[in-house]
């Protein structure tokens, strides 16, 4: 582990001890796109998916509950978060690791079909590390899908600015789509441009 993951997961267990009991019920009102990437993703038949960040559980569990014969894992970098998604999935595989360097084979013990990050991204330090170490550790044929705050530029400028200060304590950056696109991905942007969908396929 670098010093720069120390000093992450230090900040991740103290923000999320903090935060997991209630994250849910309050994430519901901003973490906009979800079940939409939820769809996306049950709209092709794979059968191994692991996420990336998966916080609580929640994406998970709905997955599991509409494809139950799916093998899911996790990896998670938050020692709170990942007990708490443990405790609610205790059909998928976890694995203590990071975004960049996660070694995404071991999970499920085969390479999974899908990838799968969820308002993850914009909290990763080296997000085009862990991007492309994601479509690199993918299934051949398989796809890495991506959730997560766009640029806001659809919205009133200083309720965008305001939303981007906040998320800022809390070390969120909004994911910008040109990178995305130039990243390889195929493009989704939700109302405002306040989320974004993203797919990056791997080739067979
Ligand atoms: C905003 S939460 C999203 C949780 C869940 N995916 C959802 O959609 O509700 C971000 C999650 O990513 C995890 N995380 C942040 N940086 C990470 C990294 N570099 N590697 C792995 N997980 C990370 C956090 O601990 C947290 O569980």
């Amino acid at each position: 582990m670098t010093p720069e993951q120390t000093e992450h997961r230090v900040f991740l267990n103290r923000y999320y001890k903090a935060a997991r009991s209630i994250y849910d019920v309050t994430r519901k009102y901003y973490l906009f796109g979800r079940d939409r990437a939820l769809d996306e993703l049950l709209a092709a038949p794979w059968a191994s998916l692991v996420e990336v960040g998966p916080g609580t559980g929640r994406n998970l569990e709905i997955l599991q509950r509409r494809r139950a014969w799916a093998l899911y894992g996790g990896i998670e970098a938050a020692d709170a978060m990942l007990e708490r998604a443990a405790a609610r999935c205790p059909w998928a595989h976890f694995q203590r690791a990071f975004a960049e360097d996660a070694d995404y084979r071991s999970v499920l013990g085969v390479p999974p079909q899908r990838i799968f990050f969820s308002y993850c991204l914009s909290m990763v330090q080296r997000r085009e590390e862990a991007l492309q170490h994601a479509l690199h550790e993918v299934a051949p044929g398989g796809e890495v899908h991506v959730v997560d705050f766009a640029d806001l530029r659809g919205l009133p400028r200083p309720l965008a600015a305001g939303l981007r200060a906040w998320l800022e304590l809390y070390r969120v950056t909004p994911l910008d789509p040109g990178w995305l696109a130039a990243q390889g991905a195929e493009l989704v942007l939700g109302p405002g441009r306040y989320y974004v969908l993203a797919r990056l396929r791997r080739p067979r």
